[in-house]
């Protein structure tokens, strides 16, 4: 008797932790189920033209390479006039994910350099209104990779949570979000491809958002093992590196509708390209210091030859099971409605044409982990979060924008 329950309580919870395959985009058929953007950064305010599919096909910045892995790369081939502007790529599946998802991201190569403003993300129908969840995000020289939710406002990450990265923020509904900051080596920058690559892994659950980067020597073996088919069992993956579980002072459901993963690159723009913010970092890479002026205009080579994606695969799952252990624990599923839809909104965004842009579902800005960066000044960052994204989104020219350092 004891033996059964014994077992059936082993089964019980192994089972809980076993995720199946929704979607696998990978190969020659990654870019299945992807929307280009097709039309400038005019939410980041970044210096590039978005392709829509035909060009960025035709001009290569979207193909599968020789590995059989997904490219997606800012011009490197192109001489630019001063006031125009670099081409590039922006996608957005066509799927929305809702609660009881995983969405595992293996990446060989993230786009980096002196302008380059990377991100690997996700965002509801409307953006604030329905949430935002940035995996990957990075600009400049930084060398680690950080991660944040975005949310309107009210929505608080609680303090000493179990997670390995360093909150940096913890007010989701500000400018700069509830940032997190990965503490492992090689999540960004050059290091991050030397090493081989990694692995990140996005719970987006009832009972909170988790999200767990691994560097290629780390991937646990239910990831290594894996193929397009496979179950996932997400039981001995340990702390991640950033969590977010539901609160007192945030109610997750509340703040986040099914969400769509979007893969872009801008330049400069609202965060990159902020003089206060690019100048430490990479005020010498050029004559002038300005972002724009010493990366974007002139020769695409050799500034963006580092400035691509290469993506094994994106792969989503889904789990149908009921929660077992305590809200707050990442392994934890979930009894919220299993509703993924493919390739249109759920009920919450029937309403709204799925396509259009509202203009500011972007990634957020989120200075608040500049490279050498004191605590102090990350402090500084958020606080002035709010009138700062106000008063910028009042100035035409990101160039203007004073030095808040
Ligand atoms: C793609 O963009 C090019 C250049 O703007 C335009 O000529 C073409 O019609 C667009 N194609 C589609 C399918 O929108
Ligand atoms: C994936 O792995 C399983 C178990 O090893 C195997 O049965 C299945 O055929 C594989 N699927 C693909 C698409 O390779
Ligand atoms: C959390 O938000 C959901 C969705 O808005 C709502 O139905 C629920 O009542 C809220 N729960 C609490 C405890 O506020
Ligand atoms: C552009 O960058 C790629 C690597 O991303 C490199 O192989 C290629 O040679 C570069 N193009 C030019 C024109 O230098
Ligand atoms: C950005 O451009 C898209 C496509 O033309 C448009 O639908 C959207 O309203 C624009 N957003 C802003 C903020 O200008």
């Amino acid at each position: 008797m004891q033996l059964a329950l014994a077992l059936g309580a082993l089964l019980f919870l192994e089972s809980t932790a076993a995720f199946d395959i929704l979607r696998d985009y990978s190969g020659q058929h990654f870019f299945e189920g992807w929307d280009f953007y097709g039309y400038w950064d005019n939410l980041t305010l970044g210096d590039v033209w978005w392709l829509n599919q035909t060009e960025a096909t035709t001009e290569r910045l979207a193909y599968i390479n020789d590995a059989g892995n997904a490219v997606l790369k800012v011009d490197n081939t192109t001489t630019v006039a001063s006031n125009d502007k670099r081409n590039s790529v922006r996608i957005t599946t066509q799927d929305f994910y809702d609660y009881s998802s995983l969405w595992i991201i293996d990446v060989l190569h993230i786009p980096y350099g002196c302008s380059v403003w990377p991100a690997f993300w996700s965002k509801g129908t409307l953006w604030p209104n329905d949430g935002e969840i940035d995996i990957i995000e990075s600009i400049n020289l930084n060398p680690n990779n950080q991660m944040a939710l975005h949310t309107t406002a009210g929505c608080m990450h609680a303090a000493n949570v179990a997670q390995t990265g360093r909150s940096a923020g913890l007010d989701c509904g500000v400018g700069s979000g509830c940032v997190v900051v990965e503490n492992q080596p090689n999540s960004y920058e050059s290091g991050f491809a030397a090493a081989g690559g990694g692995v990140w892994a996005t719970q987006f659950d009832v009972s909170g958002i988790y999200i767990w980067f691994w560097g290629r020597a780390n991937v646990p073996a239910s990831l290594a093992q894996a193929n397009s088919t496979s179950s996932i069992d997400i039981s001995s993956w340990g702390t991640p590196s950033a969590s977010y579980p539901v609160n007192p002072q945030c109610n997750l459901t509340q703040y986040f509708t099914p969400q769509q993963l979007v893969l872009d690159i801008t330049l400069c723009g609202d965060w990159a390209g902020v003089p206060s913010i690019y100048g430490p970092q990479c005020g010498s890479a050029g004559p002038t210091g300005d972002c724009y002026m010493d990366n974007v205009v002139g020769p695409g080579s050799p500034k963006y030859d580092n400035a691509y994606f290469e993506i094994s695969y994106v792969r989503t799952y889904t789990t149908t099971q009921v929660a077992a252990a305590a809200p707050g624990q990442p392994t934890s599923t979930s009894t919220g409605t299993l509703t993924v839809s493919q390739s249109e909104p759920t009920s919450q965004a029937q309403t709204t044409d799925s396509s259009s842009a509202d203009g500011s579902d972007e990634p957020n800005p989120s200075p608040t982990s500049l490279a050498g960066g004191s605590d102090e000044t990350s402090a500084a960052f958020v606080e002035a979060g709010v009138s700062f994204w106000v008063l910028l989104a009042s100035i035409a020219c990101v160039s203007a924008v004073p030095l808040l350092l």
